[in-house]
């Protein structure tokens, strides 16, 4: 098993990643707590045993499930249960389940610890790591959360295997983008060290940056890497009539557009943008736009340039020779002229 701690003084935490990982959780879930509410999906049928009295809560499945109103669902039958702030919650599912259950874990009697048990790929190297959690609201995605960290994380490996193939491809998307913020070659470890690795990346950025504060340039913000376009793609896609694109795939082709971007902009070569090519392609993702039905590159960029998580007009986050930082005030005509070369058939000659 390896253990990770995500160090954030008071509030750090372990994070164990392998196959059986699930195992020792009675020891992982804090000592003083006495029950525990377990949070889950009726797809997901992974058992997690506390070691202590506890009673499973099932949410809806998907973005529609993220709301207040769940939130309000799980505090009202937990309360009916008599949970107190003497017990925990226990998130297990992917990200969805993590999001909704930490923060309804943050809010219920103003706060009761929560382990989270990522059971997607995504989930284990991204969204139960952080402390980030919240719902939707109508007017747009994670519009009301707090940072809440988790008492413990526990990554086992075992939960994958029901994991339908079209979320593991997508939890790939997530995690080829740590190979540009690692150092090492992340595609030669076998997955548990793989997904070790990734955790590793995103709590020491979490420990540089725990709620991410706005202009910093190596803050939480690089784990946007490859984001800025895929937000704008999901935006797109998400009407009728365009192609199905889930969040992997989207941030796959973010990451080699942001790549095209970042050598136009001279921050580096070619063999690095090379890199970012075969990484993607080398998780079967792919690596150019799919046809959209009439989307011009402008309406795209318009899109990219409202991003919320733009500080000041187009901004991205882009490699160069300190690794990936967050860019603002990129040229529009520039990022425009980018997008063909990862639009259609083929590969842009050099
Ligand atoms: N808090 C953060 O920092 C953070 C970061 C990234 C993403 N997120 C959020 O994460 C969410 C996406 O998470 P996701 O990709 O894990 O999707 P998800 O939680 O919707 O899970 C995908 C599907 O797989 C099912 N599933 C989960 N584990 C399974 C298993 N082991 N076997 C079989 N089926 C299983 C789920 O029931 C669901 O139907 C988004 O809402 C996103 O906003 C949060
Ligand atoms: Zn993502």
């Amino acid at each position: 098993m390896i253990r990770i701690e995500v160090g954030l003084g008071e509030r750090s935490y372990p994070v164990v990643v392998g196959a059986g990982a699930l195992r020792p959780l009675p020891e992982l879930v804090p000592r003083r707590v006495g029950r525990t509410a377990v949070v889950t999906q009726a797809g997901i049928g992974v058992a997690a045993d506390t070691g202590r009295p506890q009673r499973t809560f099932e949410i809806g499945d998907g973005e529609a499930a993220k709301t207040l109103a769940t939130v309000e669902m799980l505090c009202r039958a937990w309360s009916s249960w008599g949970l107190t702030r003497g017990d925990a919650v226990i998130a297990v599912g992917g990200g969805v389940v993590t999001d909704v259950a930490g923060f309804a874990a943050a809010v219920y009697h103003r706060g009761v610890p929560v382990v989270h048990v990522p059971t997607t790929m995504l989930g284990m190297v991204d969204a139960a790591i952080g402390g980030k959690t919240g719902v939707n609201l109508p007017e747009g995605k994670n519009l009301v959360g707090v940072f809440w960290q988790p008492a413990a994380v526990v990554c086992d490996t075992d939960t994958l295997a029901t994991l339908p193939e079209r979320e593991r491809r997508s939890g790939m998307g997530e995690m080829a983008k740590y190979h540009f913020l690692a150092e090492e070659d992340l595609m030669s470890l076998p997955l548990d060290e793989r997904i070790a690795a990734c955790v590793r990346l995103k709590a020491d950025v979490v420990a540089r940056d725990e709620c991410e504060e706005v202009g910093r340039p190596r803050g939480r913000a690089v784990l946007n890497y490859g984001h800025t376009l895929a937000h704008a793609l999901e935006t797109v896609t998400r009407t009728p009539g365009q192609p199905d694109v889930s969040h992997g795939e989207a941030v796959a082709v973010g990451l080699v557009y942001a790549a095209e971007l970042a050598r136009r902009l001279d921050r580096i070569d070619d063999a690095r943008v090379e890199e970012h090519y075969k990484v993607v392609r080398d998780y079967g993702l792919p690596d150019r736009l799919p046809p959209l039905q009439g989307v011009r590159p402008v309406d795209l960029v318009e899109l990219m340039a409202r991003d919320k998580k733009a500080v000041e007009g187009l901004t991205f986050v882009l490699d160069g020779s300190g690794g990936p930082e967050v860019v603002a005030g990129v040229d529009a005509a520039v990022a425009e002229k980018t997008l063909a070369t990862v639009a259609g058939e083929g590969r842009r000659a050099r």
